[in-house]
């Protein structure tokens, strides 16, 4: 090996080193009623924030919710901070969902018998952090906070519940379509909040999103095609 070998070698461990892993998944397979995808295998960085695209039914909101835990896929493994979490009791699983992986739905699942302010509050009985007014007004709904769910636009639930979701302060935000109800404006003011989020936490970023735009402000974009995940 020559100096120049040993010094690359050194710069890759040192970029690996600041880089913490968090999220191993290994030839993660899964179908319905057809095969949606064979063997992806997707690594996730403190830090870091990665996209996933692809048309309309190609299984990228299945992806999330197996890289997230919620779904078990037909094979593959998931592995989190070293640790395989299909091998994890039921108990420890829920801990590992509930204090380290923030879920950004589709469907808000905001609780409709509550205000605003409610819904923020039990994020922080749930996780013991305090609500920070700077995220509020980042996010633009600090002025709507005393107002019911359903008084709230389709916009501002969206982001009610990603104030939510930041609130408990999540080592890794799985997003899907987070930005699919808002305007251009305001989708670029959330994603910087969710960049800023996770630079200031050392916390990563998973962003389902059918707009390229939004996806190439990640630092990976991946492509769900012919049943496979390319890094483009
Ligand atoms: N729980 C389920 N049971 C059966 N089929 C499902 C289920 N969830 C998703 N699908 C099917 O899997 C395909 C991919 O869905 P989805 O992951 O939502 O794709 P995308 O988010 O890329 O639009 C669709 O054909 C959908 O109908
Ligand atoms: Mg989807």
């Amino acid at each position: 090996m020559n100096n120049s070998d040993l010094n690359v070698e050194n710069k890759h461990s040192r970029l690996v080193a600041s880089k913490r892993l968090l999220l191993e998944a290994k030839n993660i397979s899964h179908e319905f009623d057809y095969t949606l995808f064979n063997n992806i295998t997707l690594n996730i960085h403190e830090k870091e924030s990665i996209a996933i695209i692809g048309v309309s039914g190609t299984g990228k909101s299945t992806l999330l919710n197996i890289l997230c835990s919620l779904l078990k896929p037909k094979s593959g493994e998931l592995i989190y901070k070293n640790r395989s979490l299909y091998d994890l009791k039921e108990k420890e699983l829920l801990k590992v969902r509930r204090e380290d992986f923030g879920i950004i739905f589709q469907a808000h699942y905001l609780f409709r018998g509550f205000n605003a302010n409610e819904n923020l509050k039990i994020a922080e009985l749930l996780s013991s952090n305090k609500q920070d007014d700077n995220l509020l007004k980042d996010l633009k709904i600090d002025h709507v906070m005393n107002q019911g769910v359903g008084e709230l636009s389709g916009g501002q639930q969206q982001r009610l519940s990603i104030a939510r979701v930041i609130t408990k302060k999540p080592k890794i935000i799985f997003a899907d379509e987070p930005t699919g109800n808002l305007d251009k404006e305001t989708a670029a003011e959330v994603m910087k909040t969710m960049f800023s989020y996770i630079e200031d936490n050392d916390a990563a970023l998973v962003l389902v999103t059918h707009e390229e735009d939004l996806a190439k402000q990640c630092d990976k974009v991946y492509k769900l095609i012919n049943n496979e995940l390319v890094e483009l």
